[in-house]
């Protein structure tokens, strides 16, 4: 993932002072908190994410990332450079309430609404009015391609026309911050998932690149361990907003043809909830990688183990030749 440019972090004082005098003036007006009900610290009920503990398929391609040595001062410290302001926030609500849409009646956001919501959760962040929870990821890095923690910031949005996520992201070793947003479409039926690469000029819309993860849109949050994430209740109120995301199609930019992926995973243990008509889009071979994972961690399927059988028959399917 690019890093992102140095032009893009430092903004005019100017423009900042109109930035701020902008919230001021919208304060009173509209709540910038306080959207999805479900999503609120009081809700003892909500149980922690489970800790990543491999269960020891043996679809994993390399052994689980070692982070034994990476401490939990080194990922505050480490998390803290994207700027203390801008993270640990107190919160109500796990998602952070957007003005309304501008233009009303709208049915299908134009590229340019969506282009502009992503700016604007970008900024929300950099001013530090976003509530984002901070983690090193179990699956944000390719297995066997960055072995190497992944440091993130994820923060979610909404209106009532869009869903919208911002992740803030680096390794432990790159310098900057990259910036990354999905907004989920919610004027057209079924939702839209846009996916964009915010660290160059303007929005760069990404199609095969991120859809080889986000196979049905935001993923769930997914710590690599209980001591690498810095509010858990929050990490939990934010994967369940993510989890009770309507069903949605992934968009490919225009001029991308969606490469052919071939027949999806028929493991009835899966096809349950990952079907055209599923919980869960359908999943195929490009997306291995998320789930040799998700399966060895025990988080896939949600409610017990695959048998020995059905190990070796998604293995097979896995290692199938096209
Ligand atoms: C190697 C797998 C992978 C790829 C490729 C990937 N992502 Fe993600 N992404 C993740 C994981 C895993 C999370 C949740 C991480 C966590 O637990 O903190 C995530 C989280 C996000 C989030 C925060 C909302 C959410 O889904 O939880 C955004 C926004 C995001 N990714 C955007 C993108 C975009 C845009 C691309 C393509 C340019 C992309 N991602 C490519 C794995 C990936
Ligand atoms: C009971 C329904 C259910 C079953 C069965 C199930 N999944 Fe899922 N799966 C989900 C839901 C819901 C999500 C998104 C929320 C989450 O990540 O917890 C998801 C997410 C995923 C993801 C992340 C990408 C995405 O689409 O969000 C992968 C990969 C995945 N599942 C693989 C599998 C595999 C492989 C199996 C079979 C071994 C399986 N799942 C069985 C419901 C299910």
């Amino acid at each position: 993932m690019r890093q992102i440019t140095k032009s893009a972090v430092r903004r005019s004082t100017s423009e900042h002072i109109l930035a701020l005098l902008g919230i001021v003036l919208l304060a009173p007006l509209v709540p910038l908190r306080g959207g999805d009900p479900s999503a609120t610290p009081g809700d003892s009920a909500l149980p922690l994410i489970r800790p990543a503990v491999s269960t020891g398929t043996g679809l994993l391609l390399q052994p689980p990332l070692d982070l034994s040595k990476f401490t939990t001062e080194e990922f505050v410290a480490l998390s803290s450079t994207v700027g203390t302001n801008r993270i640990h926030k107190h919160w109500t609500s796990a998602v952070v309430t957007l003005p309304p849409h501008a233009r009303p009646g709208v049915h299908g956001l134009t590229e340019e609404e969506v282009k502009d919501y992503m700016i604007q959760v970008r900024r929300l962040f950099d001013e530090g009015s976003a509530i984002p929870i901070s983690d090193t990821g179990l699956i944000s890095t390719q297995e066997d391609v960055i072995r190497r923690p992944m440091l993130n910031h994820i923060a979610a949005f909404s209106n009532s026309v869009a869903r919208v996520y911002l992740l803030v992201q680096k390794t432990s070793t790159d310098k900057g911050w990259g910036y990354f947003s999905i907004v989920q479409d919610l004027t057209v039926d079924p939702p839209l998932d846009y996916f964009a690469d915010l660290n160059g000029k303007g929005v760069k819309f990404e199609g095969a690149t991120c859809y080889k993860c986000h196979s049905s849109g935001p993923l769930a949050i997914h710590p690599a361990r209980a001591d690498l994430v810095s509010d858990a209740p929050l990490a939990a109120a934010l994967s369940k907003h993510i989890a009770d995301q309507p069903l949605s199609r992934f968009r490919f930019p225009q001029g991308e043809i969606p490469p052919d992926y071939g027949r999806p995973l028929a493991l009835k243990a899966c096809t349950k909830c990952h079907d055209t008509d599923g919980d869960r889009l359908p999943l195929f071979r490009v997306h291995s990688h998320p789930i040799r994972i998700l399966v060895d961690f025990g988080y896939m399927p949600p409610k017990r183990r695959l048998t020995p059988g059905e190990i070796d028959e998604l293995r097979a399917w896995l290692e199938q030749k096209p």
